[in-house]
């Protein structure tokens, strides 16, 4: 596992911008993982501003919320139109965003055709979540449908207008579906995620903190700012 702590949102924001554009000059066929929520919109800003080609590129996001249209505004569709895929040339048809109608084992069966994902985004929750699993989801978790936790509902409260209209369910990659990815780039930033941080780079592998199964993965590059390592060296190793 690499760990770059940065300055900075902008800085980290810059670096997984050289990380994704290499990556899409050097493959262009590339097929990539993509997350939404705050964290990846810098990098999605300047994705957007810069001249790449994404002709041969293909996306896979790692969820969506159930109940809310395609076109709804909170939708993780709508993001990611409204971020990235509308400014960059990427082919309608090589944007895969789950989708609940279609199911778990219909996504997963996408990515297989389209030969597994190269690289995946990841952005962490403050309980540790990567995609909508949970604490408690199973590492060998496949995509499928999940129940928002308490904390989680209450975290993506900031995007809707109430609590009461986060939905409450989603579809999201696995546990195991994100660790067959061949790269993982990890994003994390502010102090709210100092502890998850923490945990899923220093402590026990665990289902309760499920970002801390990618100590298993083989090639992971995390990007974290100042306030989110800020916790980093405080569990001490296992005796
Ligand atoms: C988003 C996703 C989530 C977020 C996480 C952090 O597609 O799967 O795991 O990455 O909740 O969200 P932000 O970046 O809003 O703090």
């Amino acid at each position: 596992m690499v760990v770059e702590v940065l300055s900075s949102y902008e800085a980290v924001s810059d670096r997984a911008f050289e990380i994704l554009a290499t990556r899409i000059c050097t493959v262009p066929g590339s097929v990539l993982g993509l997350a939404t929520g705050s964290t990846p919109i810098g990098l999605y800003q300047r994705l957007a501003a810069a001249d790449l080609n994404w002709s041969q590129v293909k996306s896979f996001n790692l969820d969506e919320y159930v109940g809310l249209a395609p076109d709804h505004p909170k939708s993780y569709h709508h993001f990611m139109w409204t971020h990235l895929f509308s400014q960059v040339n990427i082919p309608p048809a090589h944007v895969f965003i789950p989708d609940a109608d279609e199911g778990g084992g219909a996504f997963e069966s996408r990515i297989a055709a389209a030969g597994g994902i190269d690289l995946q985004v990841l952005g962490l929750g403050t309980n540790g979540h990567i995609g909508f699993n949970e604490p408690g989801s199973r590492l060998d978790s496949r995509t499928r449908r999940v129940a928002l936790s308490a904390r989680t509902i209450a975290d993506n409260a900031r995007f809707f207008d109430s609590v009461a209209d986060v939905p409450r369910h989603a579809l999201t990659m696995g546990i195991g579906t994100i660790m067959q990815a061949r790269a993982i780039l990890l994003m994390a930033c502010g102090a709210g995620k100092a502890a998850a941080a923490a945990g899923a780079l220093e402590g026990p592998v665990t289902t309760d903190l499920p970002a801390s199964v990618l100590q298993r993965h083989a090639e992971v590059h995390v990007l974290l700012d100042e306030a989110a390592a800020s916790q980093l060296g405080s569990n001490p190793p296992p005796q």
